[in-house]
């Protein structure tokens, strides 16, 4: 396959890339390099280094001509949402529009976009499924489900296959353990410094935490799949990518103890504002639409981490 990749030059984006050509795809990454890295750029990709809402988007495409595009690219931090909205709506909801029409323009036959367990804000029943309702608690979460829209809007009419693929809390190598959305990424980075991870509130809260080889193969397979993925209906075209197990942040630090090596004190501090108390997403969906579902166990995946963590400080 040719597949074009925007954001592969960050965390899951990268992931992606070296498991697509290793597999002996063919490659494009579109990457403003503003949360991504050069390191993590593979030699035998194709590059551009371009924002997506850049007038030239559509001419970059054109150039690598893909059958797919999975859309990464994204301003992903809810601190930076909060403080400029106008910047996820620019980027999130008009720069997949750009991505799709783009695609679309040069012929490809999928788009598969990231979306977020953010656009459901506080579930009301556990686990969530697709439809269930949708309240999303910051201008992050408002953005990707506008986003999904975006891309609906733009693809149906000219018949372009497209998902948007639901991420719950992804965390594996190469996440950045400075910025506040990985928690096991900064556990990770704290503990392997013999530092104490600090824990919002009591750390009962809970989560989905599903490894980035996951989320890989999701991805993968949801380009691969002779099947169509936007269905018909509101969260036609939505898939929950998840573990469907559901993790306390306490549990998470008991499993990482051991493959981190860290022994010592959990510090904790005033739990926050806003924080959604439980949630864990049905993976059902994908399963039985186009065949995936989550392979790595919590243990497996942590220690994989823990010791990419221990080698890359
Ligand atoms: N990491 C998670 O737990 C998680 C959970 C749910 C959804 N997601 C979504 O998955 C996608 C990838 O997330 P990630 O964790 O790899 O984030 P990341 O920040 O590591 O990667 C995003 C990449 O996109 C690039 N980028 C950002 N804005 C751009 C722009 N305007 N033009 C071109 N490139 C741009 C960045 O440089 C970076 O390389 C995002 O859409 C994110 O919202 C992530």
């Amino acid at each position: 396959m040719r597949i074009l990749v925007t954001g592969g030059a960050g965390f899951i984006g990268s992931n992606l890339v070296f498991s697509l050509l290793s597999g002996g795809h063919q490659v494009g990454i579109i990457d403003d390099l503003s949360t991504g890295s050069m390191a993590n750029l593979h030699p035998a990709a194709w590059f551009r280094g371009l924002d997506i809402t850049d007038p030239g988007l559509q001419d970059a495409v054109a150039d690598f001509r893909p059958e797919v595009v999975v859309h990464l690219a994204a301003q992903s931090s809810i601190t930076v949402s909060q403080r400029d909205p106008e910047r996820d709506r620019l980027v999130n909801i008009e720069g997949t529009r750009a991505v799709a029409r783009a695609a679309a323009v040069a012929g490809a036959r999928r788009v598969l976009s990231a979306s977020s367990a953010a656009v459901y804000g506080t579930p009301v029943s556990l686990p969530v499924g697709e439809a269930d309702p949708k309240v999303p608690e910051n201008p992050y979460g408002h953005s990707k489900l506008a986003a999904e829209q975006a891309l609906a809007d733009e693809l149906r009419p000219v018949g372009v296959d497209f998902a948007s693929l639901r991420f719950a809390n992804v965390y594996g190598p190469r996440q950045d353990p400075h910025g506040e959305g990985g928690v096991v990424a900064i556990f990770c980075g704290r503990m392997a410094a013999g530092e104490a991870p600090v824990v919002f509130g009591e750390g009962t809260q809970t989560r989905d935490f599903i490894f980035v080889g996951d989320i890989v193969l999701a991805l993968i397979e949801a380009a691969d799949t002779d099947v169509t993925l936007a269905l018909p209906g509101d969260d036609g075209s939505a898939y929950n990518i998840s573990t469907g197990d559901e993790t306390s942040v306490e549990m998470l630090i008991q499993h990482l103890r051991s493959p981190a090596g860290y022994f010592g004190p959990v510090e904790h501090a005033p739990a926050r504002e806003g924080d959604v108390a439980r949630s864990v997403l049905d993976p059902t969906k994908a399963q039985e639409v186009f065949g995936w579902h989550s392979r790595v166990s919590l243990e497996a995946g942590l220690a994989r981490t823990a010791a990419w963590f221990a080698q890359n400080r």
